[in-house]
């Protein structure tokens, strides 16, 4: 009886392969091993030593291991597939895994070229799979608390955004990333490769995507450091939304750890009042009221986004945060990087992709 119930057990898990097992992946792996419904089939990378410390990990499933993403696309037994390889790599290989008939739950930004992303968005709303963004902060319950309050009209119309991404340093040199990182042509840059976060955050809030961007970027503190560097260190941009609305957003990685106001925030400004939305998602009346918390502070499931994606493949229902959630993000750091680098104000038409 009980073998036969493992059996069972066995074939309702979805075999799911993790593409890229470095930092990130290894996260999300041990995410899907806590999951009842799920099964750790397959996992990929090109570095063997990830590749054996990941099998390790994932020891009570018995994954096969591969160095080639190929070969996981192919294997018709896969149904599951997570991608968390660097950033130039996500859309060829989502398009590949879309496209064979799989689910897929693909880390943002979830391309770095217009067309690249084109392609993907289009190839995910014509599957009847499921396809995940790895924008997990939308599964955080204090945001989607508190930005429902905003879009019910707590802080009435929204007219302007200020938001941050400061960090007290750059990523390791030579960590887990340092391959691919520096390179503006592998990651995309720090606006695309971290940024992406908080822009989403910021369309979600505005329940909109910008339609220009203009801006600024430099190298000016980490000056050819690692040597070849490409990627900005600062950059201060500024986006028009629909309605004249602006979202300011500056990024760098030399805030001083106890210089005030550093870190990331998104300050939303309203006409009746302003909300400082990360970490506090408190608001502010306009008529100098006291403070209201829009969300008190609690313990998030960590790995709600994971419980997200199998509860959509299992009850097929389709993901909140799919594709287009992900493209969006993505297109919103892609103009806003193309803005800094032309010196120009770009628009969001050009790039021709409606979503
Ligand atoms: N959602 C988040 O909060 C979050 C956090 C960190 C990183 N990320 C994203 O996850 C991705 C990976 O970042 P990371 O920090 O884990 O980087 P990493 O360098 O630690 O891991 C990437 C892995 O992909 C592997 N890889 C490279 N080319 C490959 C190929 N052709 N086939 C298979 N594997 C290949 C590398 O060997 C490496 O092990 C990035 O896109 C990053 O933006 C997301």
């Amino acid at each position: 009886m009980a073998a036969r119930a493992a059996v069972w057990q066995d074939a309702a898990r979805v075999p799911t392969a993790v593409i890229g097992v470095g930092n990130r992946g290894s996260y999300l792996l041990e995410g899907v091993l806590q999951q009842p419904n799920a099964k750790v089939a397959v996992l990929c990378d090109i570095k063997p030593d990830r590749l054996d410390k990941a099998a390790t990990t994932a020891a009570k499933d018995s994954p096969r291991t591969t160095t080639d993403w190929h070969k996981v696309i192919e294997n018709k037994e896969i149904e599951a597939v997570y991608i968390a390889s660097p950033p130039y790599l996500h859309a060829e290989m989502a398009l590949a895994a879309v496209k064979a008939g799989k689910h897929v739950y693909c880390e943002k930004p979830v391309g770095l070229k217009p067309a690249e992303i084109k392609q993907l968005v289009a190839a995910a709303k014509a599957s009847k799979k499921i396809f995940v963004a790895g924008q997990q902060l939308r599964s955080l319950t204090l945001l989607q608390e508190a930005i429902g309050k905003i879009h019910d009209g707590i802080i009435g119309d929204i007219v302007m955004v200020k938001a941050q991404r400061h960090a007290t340093a750059d990523l390791p040199h030579d960590g887990s990333s340092g391959d691919w990182y520096f390179d503006v042509s592998k990651g995309g840059g720090y606006l695309i490769e971290q940024s992406v976060h908080n822009l989403d955050l910021c369309n979600w809030v505005l329940n909109a995507h910008p339609t220009k961007a203009t801006g600024f970027g430099a190298i000016n503190f980490y000056k050819n450091q690692p040597a070849g560097r490409t990627i900005f260190d600062c950059g201060s941009i500024v986006y028009e939304y629909p309605g004249n609305v602006q979202m300011s957003f500056t990024q760098n990685v030399f805030h001083p750890r106890l210089m005030p106001a550093g870190n990331q925030y998104i300050h939303v400004f309203g006409t009746k009042g302003a909300v400082d939305l990360m970490y506090a998602a408190t608001m502010y009346p306009i008529n100098g009221g006291a403070p209201v918390v829009l969300a008190e502070k609690r313990a998030e499931r960590p790995h709600a986004h994971i419980e997200m994606f199998y509860a959509a493949i299992t009850e097929g229902k389709p993901a909140p945060i799919n594709a287009v959630v992900g493209a969006t993000a993505a297109l919103t750091a892609v103009l806003g990087h193309e803005a800094m680098v032309k010196q120009q104000v770009v628009s969001w038409s050009d790039f021709g992709i409606t979503l």
